[in-house]
């Protein structure tokens, strides 16, 4: 066994074991009926090495994970003409969070909390039917993990749709300042849909990998992006992709990361590796709590943290 086989079996037994799991999210009541028991681990090495563990095919809902897709897209659509729209900030705030964008005239901190992601997703349905917006998101996500098989799940969908009260309000305030181009209603739709996609640890780890690569797809060796803009999004990622939980992440795991309320975290280890694990359990800020764990004991044994091993 490999040196990093035997660390992801360790971790899945572990975590398999561990009673502190977290609390899974209830504000999209479609979510609260996923067992916290759940813990899948993928890791899908630039080699091609592929390393498994727990619950690593089993599709759960990515959530704000698909905010890392969706801001790729749309930095290839618009350019740095992007960062006119949403800053690149930590915000230091809960991703739900309204009170920053009152100061800050309706420009979201950065592109991965809420407020941000849906002025990302209005940039990409800009020209499109809410349908079609859709599909190129998810023709992405399928081209990246290289499975026509990822899908949404509907029900995820209409519950958010249902409930999303807070999202609702982020939007109406940013149309106020003239931040989104579309109708509120057109945006939040395909922003609900796009949080809503399921995917499990190893296709959300196979479609993290251009990130871990410079760019690069690795079925062909092409260019998904270039690798300025790849070291960017990963740049983005640590600063912000954890929310006001993204200074901890960053000193416990050292790894870009995002999160999602369904528990899933995609973590790049730039040139090695991308990594993505799953359990529904989340923490004060809404980050998987043994998703973390598992990280940090990854990088810890792996020495692949960024900060040095
Ligand atoms: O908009 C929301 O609240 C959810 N669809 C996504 C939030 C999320 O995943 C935050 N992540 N930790």
């Amino acid at each position: 066994m490999s040196k990093l086989q035997i660390a992801v079996r360790d971790i899945a037994d572990e975590m398999r074991e561990r009673t502190d799991r977290g609390e899974v999210a209830t504000y999209i009541p479609e979510l609260a009926n996923v067992d916290r028991k759940h813990f899948g681990i993928a890791v899908v090495g630039v080699d091609g090495e592929v390393v498994v563990g727990g619950d690593h095919d089993m599709p759960f809902s990515i959530q704000s994970v698909s905010k890392v897709f969706t801001l790729t897209l749309a930095l290839g659509k618009a350019g740095d003409r992007l960062w006119q729209r949403v800053g690149r900030e930590p915000s230091g705030s809960p991703f739900n969070s309204v009170v920053q964008l009152e100061y800050e005239r309706g420009k979201p901190r950065n592109p991965f909390i809420n407020a941000g992601a849906i002025a990302v997703t209005d940039l990409i349905l800009s020209g499109h039917q809410p349908r079609e917006a859709l599909g190129e998101i998810l023709r992405f996500i399928r081209f990246l993990a290289d499975d026509q098989s990822i899908g949404i799940d509907e029900k995820v969908a209409a519950s958010e749709q249902r409930t999303g009260f807070r999202n609702a309000a982020l939007a109406n305030y940013m149309k106020s300042f003239g931040v989104l181009d579309n109708p509120v209603d057109l945006t939040l739709g395909v922003y609900f849909h796009q949080c809503a996609i399921a995917m499990s640890c190893l296709q959300l780890a196979r479609a993290g990998r251009y990130l871990a690569m410079s760019g690069r797809n690795p079925a062909t060796g092409h260019p998904v992006i270039n690798a300025e803009r790849a070291r960017r999004i990963n740049a983005v990622m640590l600063t912000c992709g954890h929310y006001d939980g993204s200074g901890e992440f960053a000193y416990r795991v050292g790894l870009p990361g995002k999160s999602g309320v369904g528990g899933g975290i995609l973590c790049v280890a730039p040139g090695k590796a991308s990594i993505a694990v799953w359990s529904p359990g989340l923490d004060a800020a809404g980050n998987s709590h043994l998703g973390r764990v598992a990280l940090e004991a990854l990088t810890r044994r792996m020495g692949w943290s960024i900060f040095g091993a």
